[in-house]
């Protein structure tokens, strides 16, 4: 589980994004839809073109879902427990996905944020985007 200190990081950084939240969001599944096409398969439903309607407001939700589980750091289990039920039994989602959109975000924040990706943040914020994946992925096992 995280530290304190990585907690006191996770919050820091997450106020910066929280202000572009949808910029980075739209961003972040663009990267992942454009480097890891297969991912578009899960949604065939989406007009995944950049920039469109559907991938502003896909991108707007799972930043929403992240600011949640940034709120409830310390119970972020709980924070996801409707999430996690949905990506595992309704959306199936393979689980190496997770590993695909956290390197998205991680890139996206890294373009936005230079200045503030040192190896501690990158190495906390990742831990982080861990957590939360192995939380939506967990009902599967
Ligand atoms: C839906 C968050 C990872 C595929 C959603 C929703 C949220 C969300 C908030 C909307 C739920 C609702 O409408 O009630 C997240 C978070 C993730 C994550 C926080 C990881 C950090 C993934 C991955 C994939 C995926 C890796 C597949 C590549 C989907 C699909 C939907 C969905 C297909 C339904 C879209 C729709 O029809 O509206 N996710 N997600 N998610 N997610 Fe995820």
């Amino acid at each position: 589980s995280l530290t304190n200190s990585e907690r006191a990081i996770i919050t820091t950084i997450w106020d910066k994004m929280s202000m572009q939240a949808d910029v980075i969001g739209t961003e972040t599944l663009e990267r992942l839809f454009s480097s890891y096409p297969q991912t578009k398969t899960y949604f065939p439903h989406f007009d995944l073109h950049p920039g469109s309607p559907q991938l502003r407001a896909h991108g707007s939700k799972v930043m929403a879902a992240l600011g949640d589980a940034v709120k409830n750091i310390d119970n972020v289990e709980v924070a996801l427990t409707k999430l996690s039920e949905l990506h595992a039994y309704v959306l199936r989602v393979d689980p190496v996905n997770f590993k695909l959109l956290s390197h998205c975000l991680l890139v996206t924040l890294a373009a936005h944020f230079p200045a503030d990706l040192s190896a501690e943040v990158h190495a906390a914020w990742d831990k982080f985007l861990s957590l939360v994946s192995s939380i939506l992925t967990e009902k599967y096992r």
